[in-house]
């Protein structure tokens, strides 16, 4: 049986993981760096300066550190431009329900990001109240796919990992709940999502039940 669900925020229960698309593709385009959609889903998860370091590691010429982070500064900026006209109305379908499906089952609720907007995207789609625990950027020293955010956040709920289940969308992300041992649902695609116990489409079919063992 499991204890508790842990989600991730961008991709899983809203499409921010989008809107970061959209802010690194503005960025890398200025700085003529090619940059698509395959080579962003190598990106998903990941934390703000090192997704820079690897979409720079595609341009001709090193970066200065003061140049590194004047462009992590505009792609945020690019980032909460998106995110500026937020609401309710952007959770995913079915994310409220699968929020709320895990509490009524008795089990606690998770949320591991390592987004440092999640507090603001968390207030903008009005759902903060519905966490026994939020874990976040300012948390935590190792981003995914070390598995410390997802530990950070079961010790927190006080659950063993083992009775765990973390759902993501990111591939650095389904390796840090497996590497906490927890029990891991995609949301995507099974073929890029190939380290998941299991893959839904999205959270209108996440089904408590049938992880239930
Ligand atoms: C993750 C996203 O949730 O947060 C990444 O999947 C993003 O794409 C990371 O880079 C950090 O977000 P932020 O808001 O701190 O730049
Ligand atoms: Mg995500």
């Amino acid at each position: 049986m499991f204890n508790a669900v842990i989600f991730d925020l961008d991709g899983v229960l809203t499409d921010t993981a989008h809107y970061h698309f959209l802010a690194w593709q503005r960025l890398a385009e200025g700085e003529r760096i090619p940059f698509d959609e395959a080579f962003n889903e190598r990106l998903k998860g990941i934390d703000r300066m090192r997704s820079l370091e690897l979409i720079l590691s595609r341009a001709g010429r090193p970066y200065a550190p003061e140049e590194k982070r004047a462009l992590a500064e505009r792609k945020n900026h690019h980032y909460q431009e998106l995110i500026a006209t937020m609401t309710s109305h952007d959770l995913l379908p079915g994310a409220l329900n699968a929020l709320d499906s895990v509490r009524e089952a008795g089990l606690k609720v998770g949320l591991a990001s390592v987004s440092k907007n999640a507090p603001l995207v968390l207030d903008k789609l009005g759902i903060a109240d519905r966490f026994d625990d939020i874990v976040d950027a300012r948390q935590i020293a190792n981003g995914k796919p070390d598995p410390e955010i997802f530990l950070t956040a079961a010790d927190h709920l006080n659950v063993e990992p083992a009775r765990c289940i973390g759902v993501e969308d990111a591939v650095a992300g389904i390796q840090a709940i497996k590497r906490a041992g927890m029990y891991a649902v995609g949301v995507g695609e099974p073929g890029v999502l190939t380290e998941a116990d299991c893959v839904i489409h999205g959270l209108d079919s996440f089904h408590l039940s049938d992880y239930v063992r």
